[in-house]
Parts: structure tokens; C-alpha cells; sequence
């Protein structure tokens, strides 16, 4: 069936793309800009989601639309309000009244464990706000939707603002990493491709209109993530805890009271934390030295 993913050339998305693709569904990803992933299978369209009339045509003929595209760092959105509304909140109306018109059969929508949260500043807000007009939605005109709320992603694709990458290319470039909380701090990463397979999943009919929660199923400290780090560098690292005095990152637990409850998703077959990390200090490694090729499994500067 034809898929547009909305936001489809980032982190998240494209790798929800290659699943989509893989699955054998034809896939138009709409993104501001042009995807360094795209298959030859796949369709781009570049535009800005604001633009109602570019996103209804996109929108056409659509078995099912993802919604990835917005501001996804809280950092960003906390000294960004205005524009959280506008790229979180209203691209994600302007879509769903794009579906209503075509009566797409199902909207899936990233939103995060933050939602359950008191912290997580406007970012939280938004998906919040978000996650209401979906419903809403679906009670006024009954537009199908799935959820996902996503916890602390981390893997391939990944840039300097994702946590576990920038842990890690710290710990190579510096030999210490600063954290801006607890070392007590749990975290339930989870490896994107998982969580990308698990997002095309979710399109059986058991998940309509359901509320998705994607974490990994190994509760680690931010501590424990660092000594598991040092520990495969073979290096001593130093790491440096400061106070998170924006308090927008949850401690133990995103969970606080929230009144729709979602059902935790596991993928049945999942990437370990371990393995996962290790894939990427291979790639920092590979992005650090770049004359290094490997010839049967050493690295070496030149192939004898
Ligand atoms: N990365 C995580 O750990 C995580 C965790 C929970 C939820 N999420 C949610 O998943 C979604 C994707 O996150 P990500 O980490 O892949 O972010 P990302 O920044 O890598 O991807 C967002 C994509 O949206 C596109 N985009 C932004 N504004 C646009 C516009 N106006 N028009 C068209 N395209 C636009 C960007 O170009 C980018 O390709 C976000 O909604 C985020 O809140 C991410």
C-alpha cells in the first residue's frame, strides 16, 4: 500500500522507511529536506509540512501517513516555544486534516514516554496537545490512528544531540563525559532499528486507535551506561555530573498520574544495549579515522 512518512529523511523515520520498504509497501517520504537514505524504491517529496496544500496532495491515495517530522529535542523546544507550536503542534493538525479528507486508514504519530511526565518542558506540552487533537480526531470524524510513544532512542543515523552517540564520541575525543543530571538517573534505551520494526508492526488492525509505549526492556543508570562504555573503550574515562537546573529530563521515571494509559509494546526480537553501543564506537572509530580500512577484519592505513 502507499505510506507517506511524514518527517521520513531523520533520524527515526528513514529507518522507519528501509522497515516499510522491506515489508513491501510503497513508501513517499515528505521531509524539508532530501533524505541521505532514500532507496531507489522510494519516492521523495521535499516540502514544508506548514504547506496545507503540498501535504494534501502527498497525502493522496495513502493507505496509511506517519507523522516524525517536528522539533524533537527538548532542549530545542524549550527555548523555542512559539515555533514548537507551530512545527509539533500545528503540522500535526494540518496532517490529520489531510487524512480526514482522503480517508487514510490509519495516522501514526510519534509522540514520547514524556507525555506521561512532568518534566520535558514544551516538548512534553506538544505531544500532549498532539496526542488530544488525535483523538479528537477519531471521535469526530473516526480517522484510525496509533500512538507510539517512543522512549530514549539511540543507533545508526543518530547526530550530536542524541544522548548515547554523544556519550560515546565524548568518551573517544575527550576521555570524559558530562551529564547535566543524576548518575542515578534509569534509562530504557532502545535500538532505533527495533523500534522501526516494531512502528510497522503497529499497523495490524489489533493496534488501531491505541496508545504504544517503545522502550527498551533494559533499565540501565546513566552511571552503568557510562561504565559499560569505558569499559568497552579499554580506557579510563572521567565523568562529570552536573546539576540539570532546567529540570526538563525525568530521574527514575517518566510516569506520573496520566489518564489515557498505553500498552507496552516488546519488540520479539530486540538489539542489546552492549551490541548496540559497540556499533557505535566502531562507527565514531570509522568517522575519527577515516584513512583506516579494514583488510580481513584488522584495520591497517594501507592494503598490502
Ligand atoms: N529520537 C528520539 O529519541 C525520540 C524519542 C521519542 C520521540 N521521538 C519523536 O520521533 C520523531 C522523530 O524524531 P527524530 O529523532 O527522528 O528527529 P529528527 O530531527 O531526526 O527528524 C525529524 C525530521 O522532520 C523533518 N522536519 C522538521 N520540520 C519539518 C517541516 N516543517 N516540514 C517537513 N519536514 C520537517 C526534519 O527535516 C527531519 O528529517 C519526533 O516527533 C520526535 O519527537 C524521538
Amino acid at each position: 500500500m502507499k505510506i507517506t512518512v511524514f518527517g521520513g529523511a531523520g533520524f527515526l523515520g528513514s529507518h522507519v522507511c528501509d522497515k516499510l520498504s522491506d515489508a513491501g509497501h510503497d513508501v513517499f517520504i515528505y521531509d524539508i529536506v532530501p533524505s541521505p537514505w532514500l532507496r531507489s524504491n522510494q519516492t521523495m517529496i521535499v516540502g514544508d509540512i506548514l504547506d496545507e496544500e503540498s501535504v494534501y496532495q502527498a497525502t493522496a491515495g495513502a493507505g496509511a501517513v506517519f507523522n516524525f517530522a517536528g522539533i524533537a529535542d527538548i532542549g530545542d523546544a524549550n527555548v523555542r516555544p512559539v515555533d514548537t507550536v507551530k512545527h509539533n503542534i500545528l503540522t500535526n493538525a494540518i496532517v490529520l486534516e489531510a487524512c480526514r479528507l482522503h480517508s487514510v486508514g490509519r495516522y501514526v504519530f510519534a509522540s514520547s514516554v514524556y507525555v506521561y511526565s512532568k518534566s520535558g518542558g514544551f516538548y512534553r506540552s506538544s505531544k500532549q496537545a498532539c496526542e488530544q487533537y488525535i483523538e479528537n480526531y477519531h471521535e469526530a470524524y473516526g480517522l484510525k490512528y496509533t500512538i507510539l510513544r517512543y522512549g530514549s532512542l539511540y543507533g545508526p543515523r543518530a547526530d550530536g544531540k542524541n544522548a548515547i552517540y554523544r556519550f560515546v564520541k565524548e568518551a573517544m575525543e575527550t576521555g570524559s563525559i558530562t551529564y547535566y543530571g543524576t548518575p542515578d538517573a534509569l534509562r530504557e534505551y532502545i535500538h532505533v532499528e527495533d523500534a522501526a520494526l516494531s512502528s510497522v508492526e503497529v499497523l495490524k488492525d489489533l493496534y488501531a486507535n491505541q496508545n504504544i509505549v517503545l522502550t527498551g526492556s533494559q533499565p540501565m543508570t546513566v552511571r552503568n551506561v557510562f561504565n559499560m562504555i569505558a569499559e568497552m573503550l579499554g580506557k579510563k574515562v572521567e565523568f562529570v555530573f552536573k546539576n540539570d537546573f532546567s529540570n526538563t529530563h525525568y530521574m527514575i521515571t517518566p510516569y506520573s498520574f496520566s489518564p489515557r494509559l498505553g500498552r507496552k509494546m516488546i519488540p520479539p526480537v530486540q538489539i542489546d544495549l552492549g551490541q548496540g553501543v559497540l556499533h557505535i564506537i566502531e562507527a565514531i572509530h570509522h568517522e575519527m579515522n577515516p584513512e583506516l580500512q579494514n583488510f580481513s577484519g584488522l584495520l591497517v592505513k594501507d592494503q598490502p
